[in-house]
């Protein structure tokens, strides 16, 4: 069994044979951060980004098959113009970054959400990038964009009607397994385990389908505070809960 824990910083101990397939996090709280410096939000946005880059990295070399992570949500458009512009143009520089040191990651990256409303160009990267790290299979990182649980399962609905008014699907033979086909999320299994930092009680939106058993962790850390040693008190926390799927 192999261990992991780091001197000086006290943090439980995670048992590396045993991750979790799929973690999910909220990145929330960057707007608190911000605040609790006197700084504008956008700051607090891009401090965020550095803990997402950080989070994902250390994500991949502990071995995590999957990283699905909130960064913007179906309802954040209510947010002022300026500081929705903020975050895609942080999210177009990020991309244009990983997209040069995809070779090196190995990382896969794909897009959860409805990219329509998106400037073209920014539309455009997301592809670009999807497309180039389609090869790779390191560790999966979804960036939920424009996403939102209940769009998702709307989204589904039409397409699976559609297949039935084609005469491809029948509703009679529909399966949660078949249905889960129409998501985002095909082909990903559910997280085993979704993180809030920022220490709100609520799911606002996120993959409501797929989180049906998934275990929870909330923190008071915000998210642009969140370290790789937040990630391991997670991992261990989840490593110590039952999990029961409705048995006993
Ligand atoms: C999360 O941080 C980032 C997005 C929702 C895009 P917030 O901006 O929601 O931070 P708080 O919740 O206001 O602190
Ligand atoms: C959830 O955070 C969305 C993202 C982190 C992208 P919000 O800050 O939008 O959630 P609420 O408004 O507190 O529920
Ligand atoms: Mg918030």
């Amino acid at each position: 069994m192999a261990f992991f824990s780091r001197r000086r910083v006290q943090v439980p101990k995670v048992d590396l044979e045993d991750l979790p397939r799929h973690v999910a996090i909220i990145m929330d709280g960057n707007g608190r951060w911000a605040k609790g410096r006197g700084l504008p939000r956008k700051a607090g946005h891009a401090a965020g980004a550095e803990t997402f880059r950080t989070i994902a990295t250390f994500a991949k070399e502990l071995g995590l098959e999957y990283l699905t992570v909130y960064a913007f949500s179906t309802e954040n458009w209510k947010r002022p113009a300026d500081e929705v512009s903020s975050i895609m143009t942080l999210l177009e520089k990020y991309l244009h970054e990983a997209i040069e040191t995809m070779a090196r990651d190995k990382v896969k990256m794909a897009f959860w959400g409805d990219l329509a409303p998106l400037a073209p160009h920014l539309r455009a990267l997301c592809r670009e990038t999807e497309e180039i790290s389609k090869q790779y299979d390191g560790c999966q990182v979804n960036i939920c964009l424009n996403y939102g649980g209940r769009d998702e399962l709307v989204r589904a609905a039409k397409a699976f009607a559609l297949d039935c008014v084609e005469g491809h699907a029948d509703p009679g033979h529909l399966t949660e397994e078949a249905f889960s086909g129409y998501l985002y999320s095909a082909g990903v299994p559910a997280p085993d385990l979704v993180i809030r930092p920022s220490g709100e009680l609520r799911l606002s939106n996120f993959l409501l389908w797929q989180a049906a058993y998934a275990e929870f962790y909330v923190t008071d850390v915000l998210w642009p505070d969140f370290s790789k040693e937040d990630l391991l008190r997670a991992l261990a926390a989840y490593q110590s809960r039952s999990r029961r799927y409705g048995g006993i």
